[in-house]
């Protein structure tokens, strides 16, 4: 009997999982968070929390349940929260529609919610039991924990690359590398993730749009798109300046003097980009401000890094990722001018860094075949 019980409870919880997906890459900074209301054995509601600043999970399972809430058992992917913020304290609510007993899958590493919902909630006859799914809520919102305790974006440093590991052919044409069926997966990436960054002469030479072009409807917003310029020497006719285009905001990041001349490309800015400045003594500004702007000033959770090699080997050098995807294509460019390298800088160090590595999945992409590493501990 109770073996049943538990493995019903787990099903609830799974449920629950699948509830906080459907929000996606729409809740950036906050926690994806899925809830289900069963009572007598039947689901009476579910929700999620769908956006950044919209209702929590519980908030939309509640008011979905109503009246029929009362003495039913929630449960809920995360801790609920506890105090005012940009909603009320789920814990209120718990009580106020007369919930019986609460089923949460993990503490929140949030320090203003941490551990103190279930106190709140037992000192009013509520019920409280963790059903830890560790593994499930690591990989639903390593985004959030990451920025939660570092205050810097879950970086994932993205290549499409030859077999001898050239990004470019002797040309400089890095168009096409990869197979459509890589594409696909690489445009699924973005989809996931809050902001999208490039360097600039990948954004001078191949004109990207960097956006989500799925043939499937997907439900997610399009990211932030980020261009690494210290000279804020960009094209200024290139499509992620289009006024007409433009879905989302661009964000370029310079130096002071690199602001100066960016300025003067353009009689007026178009007014879905933004500038911000880094000082640096070198050409290149430290990444680590950036970052840890982007999570203050732009919600950004998650961050795609597409290259080009120089901006790649910088993230490379300063320590900042957390997941590399590799597509592989079978062929070999070979040295020449223009063939750079995955690793365009001085990269030496790496070698001592290569045991925090591990591949977590090797999949055939049409005729390539993509790798994703993960870093087995990250020291931000
Ligand atoms: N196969 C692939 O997956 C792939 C992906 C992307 C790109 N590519 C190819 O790679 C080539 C470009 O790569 P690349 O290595 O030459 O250049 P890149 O990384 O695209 O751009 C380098 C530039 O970015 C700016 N930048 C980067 N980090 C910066 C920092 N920390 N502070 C300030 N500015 C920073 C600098 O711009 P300023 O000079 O303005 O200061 C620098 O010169 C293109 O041909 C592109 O097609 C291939």
């Amino acid at each position: 009997m109770l073996y049943m019980q538990f493995q019903n409870h787990k099903k609830y919880m799974q449920m629950a999982f699948r509830e906080a997906k459907k929000a996606g890459n729409r809740t950036r900074t906050n926690p994806l968070v899925g809830a289900v209301i069963v009572k007598n054995g039947k689901v009476i509601s579910r929700g999620y929390h769908s956006f950044f600043g919209g209702l929590h999970a519980e908030e939309v399972a509640l008011k979905k349940a109503g009246n029929k809430a009362k003495g039913a058992d929630l449960f809920v992917t995360l801790e609920p929260c506890s105090t005012f913020g940009k909603r009320p304290p789920c814990t209120h609510l718990i009580q106020e529609y007369g919930i019986k007993s609460i089923y949460f899958a993990s503490y929140d590493v949030n320090p203003v919610h941490s551990h103190k919902a279930a106190n709140i909630l037992k000192k009013k006859g509520i019920a409280v039991h963790q059903i830890p799914f560790e593994k499930e809520q690591n990989e639903l919102n390593a985004p959030y924990i990451k920025c939660m305790t570092s205050h810097i974006p879950f970086i994932i440093l993205k290549a499409g690359l030859t077999l001898d590991a050239r990004l470019c052919d002797q040309k400089g044409n890095s168009k096409w590398i990869t197979s459509k069926a890589s594409r696909v997966i690489a445009h699924s990436l973005r989809a996931r993730v809050n902001a999208v960054l490039i360097g600039a002469k990948t954004f001078n030479s191949d004109n990207p749009r960097l956006n989500i072009r799925l043939k499937k409807r997907n439900p997610f917003d399009e990211p932030d798109k980020i261009i690494l310029s210290s000279s804020g020497k960009l094209n200024p006719r290139h499509r992620l300046f289009d006024q007409r285009l433009k879905k989302s905001r661009v964000i370029v990041a310079t130096t002071p003097q690199g602001k100066k001349h960016f300025l003067k490309l353009f009689k007026e800015v178009p007014r879905h980009v933004f500038i911000e400045t880094f000082q640096s003594s070198s050409k290149k500004f430290p990444l680590k401000p950036l970052l840890k702007k982007l999570v203050r000033r732009y919600c950004v959770s998650s961050l795609l890094v597409e290259g080009g090699a120089d901006t790649l080997s910088l993230f490379f050098n300063a320590d900042l990722y957390d997941r590399i995807v590799l597509f592989y294509s079978p062929r070999f460019f070979g040295t020449g001018r223009k063939t750079c390298p995955l690793f365009s800088r001085k990269t030496t160090h790496l070698a001592s860094q290569n045991l925090r590595h591990r591949i977590s999945c090797i999949q055939r992409t049409g005729p390539d075949v993509m790798l994703v590493i993960e870093r087995k501990k990250t020291s931000h």
